[in-house]
């Protein structure tokens, strides 16, 4: 079978992890065009991973022709253009989260992949993760009852001046469209959402509390209904110095059971709480078993879900992450900006 060809868009730090996933994945993926509005960048990136073409541009990217997948790489501002771009062209789409910063330019995305019948994945490559897979496992089992009732995600990191001084586009709403919520918190929303279902309703509060350097929040809360009847809390700070626990969920099922993921740093994650009865036994073996798995067979979590979407273009089948998965996540968001913002609940 012939090796599926992929460009990235934005060569900034979150595209060298796609670039080692691609290289780890070269029996079934060649990454053969990079580009970056700063050409110098993408040329620096290109002779990195021996990339034969670096274009200033991502419509020259595409327009060269040749490509099956393009990994947008770029702020969250700059992911619509070149999915649509994409998706006119043929061109399947992987995007780093969030999937855009606002409803409207998701649900272009979406009608521009639906009408062109390409697939779009959204990064959330923490999905993989031994202790992440083994939540959605027991709820697929059925072990945690019919449906989760409370759901806990958190988020708490320490984000200082230098952080948001490291590229121009951050802490700016035109720029970055949000703050700990937008940049920082996706990663936890996709996990409650996977776990929980679809959202109804919610209700946040946001505040930028001790970031007088950037506009955008540093703080944010909110409460969610399900559509299932369950009930969920949101909690992200970037102002939590040293950071406690980086992304988890804590979550409650309806048949009493409550289990929780908590990652620590970018690939360590363990159920620290487990109360399933018939899995007592097994809970030392899998701590160990988390411990030294670091990323397993592949270098990084990006890995599983770029070979994810491979599988899902040739078999003709929907990516683990869909553009929907994605576009839920955007709406919460949004749903907790526009309640800070009016003080009533929003419908989602
Ligand atoms: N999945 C994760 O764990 C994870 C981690 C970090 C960042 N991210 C996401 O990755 C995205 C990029 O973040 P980053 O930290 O790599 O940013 P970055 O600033 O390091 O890199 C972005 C690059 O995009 C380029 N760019 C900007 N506009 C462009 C355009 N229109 N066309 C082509 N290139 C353009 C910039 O010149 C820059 O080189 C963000 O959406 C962020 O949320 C995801």
């Amino acid at each position: 079978m012939s090796r599926l060809r992929f460009g990235i868009v934005g060569t900034g730090g979150i595209a060298h992890h796609h670039a080692v996933a691609l290289q780890a994945l070269s029996a079934d993926a060649e990454l053969i065009a990079c580009a970056d509005v700063q050409p110098e960048r993408a040329r620096q990136f290109a002779a990195t991973y021996e990339i034969p073409h670096a274009y200033d541009s991502a419509r020259k990217m595409l327009d060269a022709g040749g490509l099956d997948v393009v990994c947008v790489c770029t702020p969250h501002p700059q992911h619509a253009e070149p999915l649509l771009l994409a998706a006119e062209r043929g061109i399947h789409g992987v995007v780093e989260k969030p999937m855009t910063p606002t409803l409207p330019e998701a649900d272009r995305v979406l009608e521009a992949v639906a009408k062109h019948g390409t697939k779009l994945s959204v990064v959330s490559q923490r999905r993989w993760l031994p202790a992440a897979q083994r939540i959605r496992q027991a709820i697929d089992a059925g072990k945690l009852g019919s449906r989760i009732i409370l759901g806990e995600t958190y988020c708490e990191m320490w984000r200082d001046a230098a952080y948001y001084a490291r590229d121009a586009w951050r802490g700016r709403w035109d720029t970055e469209g949000g703050g700990v919520m937008m940049n920082q918190s996706p990663h936890n929303l996709d996990f409650l959402l996977w776990y929980m279902g679809p959202a109804d309703e919610i209700f946040g509060y946001w505040s930028n509390i001790n970031h007088p350097y950037v506009e955008i929040e540093d703080n944010a809360v909110a409460v969610i209904k399900f559509k299932s009847g369950g009930l969920g809390i949101v909690k992200g700070t970037v102002s939590m110095n040293p950071p406690r626990r980086i992304h988890g969920v804590t979550l409650v099922g309806e048949s009493g059971p409550t289990v929780s993921l908590d990652c620590w740093e970018f690939a360590t994650a363990q159920n620290d709480i487990w109360t399933i009865p018939e899995d007592q036994a097994k809970l030392a073996e899998w701590r160990q078993h988390d411990q030294s798995f670091g990323s397993g067979e592949f270098p990084n979590f990006h890995a599983y879900q770029l070979r994810d979407v491979i599988d899902a273009i040739r078999l003709g089948r929907d990516p683990a992450v869909t553009g929907e998965d994605g576009r839920r996540v955007v709406a919460i968001i949004q749903g907790i900006y526009e309640s800070g913002r009016t003080g009533r609940p929003v419908k989602l």
